[in-house]
């Protein structure tokens, strides 16, 4: 399962990226909107760090703006995947800038059918998103089970990008699933990176280490 970093945050970016962690990048208005700043840089600086596929979302949202929009940003590299609503626009536009060799990751999908149709549009990836459901009392990962079952039958080519991710959970349960790609949050990607047995030991181990300095400077 591939892991892209669901942020604009460039730090953030740079951090898990210098692991070797980062498969690709999302990015949304939203997103954007919270790191303040000029977002057309942000974006630009993005795809340079990341080599596998950035997500870059249009704000426009009919065809002939999300098309303009689309190819615009995919000046920034050969890498850029374009973000378009689930809506019928915004298919239409996935279909196009498909045809045309620019990857779509259609967003806001939540539902098996707005997944079906997306793969029908072409798109190479569908952005389900969990938490949100989960926020309105579904179980989001239900979507996902749904959505593997639908593409497997027809061997549909468009994966799977898990989003709106809130905890590590989530991505083990993404992970037997068989999701293509999961989106995380810094913070998730850090809190799966943890382990309070892990510090623990490290500090034993550390402390240990010093025992035996001492127990050795004292013999000499
Ligand atoms: O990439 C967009 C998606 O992950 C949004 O997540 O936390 O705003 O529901 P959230």
């Amino acid at each position: 399962m591939k892991i892209f970093l669901d942020t604009a945050n460039l730090d953030e970016i740079r951090k898990y990226n210098d692991m070797g962690l980062l498969d690709g990048i999302t990015t949304n208005p939203s997103l954007l909107a919270k790191e303040g700043g000029d977002p057309h840089e942000a974006m630009e600086e993005i795809t340079r760090i990341i080599k596998g596929d950035v997500s870059l979302e249009v704000v426009s949202t009919d065809y002939d703006g999300m098309m303009k929009e689309g190819k615009k940003l995919r000046e920034y590299g050969d890498h850029v995947v374009v973000k378009c609503p689930m809506t019928g626009e915004g298919l239409r536009a996935c279909k196009s800038l498909s045809e045309q060799g620019i990857p779509v990751n259609v967003t806001l999908v939540f539902s098996p059918n707005q997944a079906l149709l997306a793969a029908k549009a072409g798109a190479k990836y569908v952005s389900p998103f969990i938490g949100r459901l989960d926020d309105i009392g579904h179980t989001g990962m239900d979507l996902i089970k749904e959505i593997k079952q639908i593409f497997t039958n027809y061997n549909f080519n468009t994966q799977i990008l898990v989003a709106s991710v809130r905890h590590p959970q989530h991505v083990i349960d993404a992970a037997k699933t068989g999701a293509d790609v999961v989106t995380l949050p810094p913070a998730v990607l850090g809190k799966m990176l943890g382990h309070a047995l892990t510090d623990k030991g490290l500090k034993a181990f550390l402390a240990d280490w010093e025992k035996l300095q001492a127990d050795n400077s004292n013999k000499t």
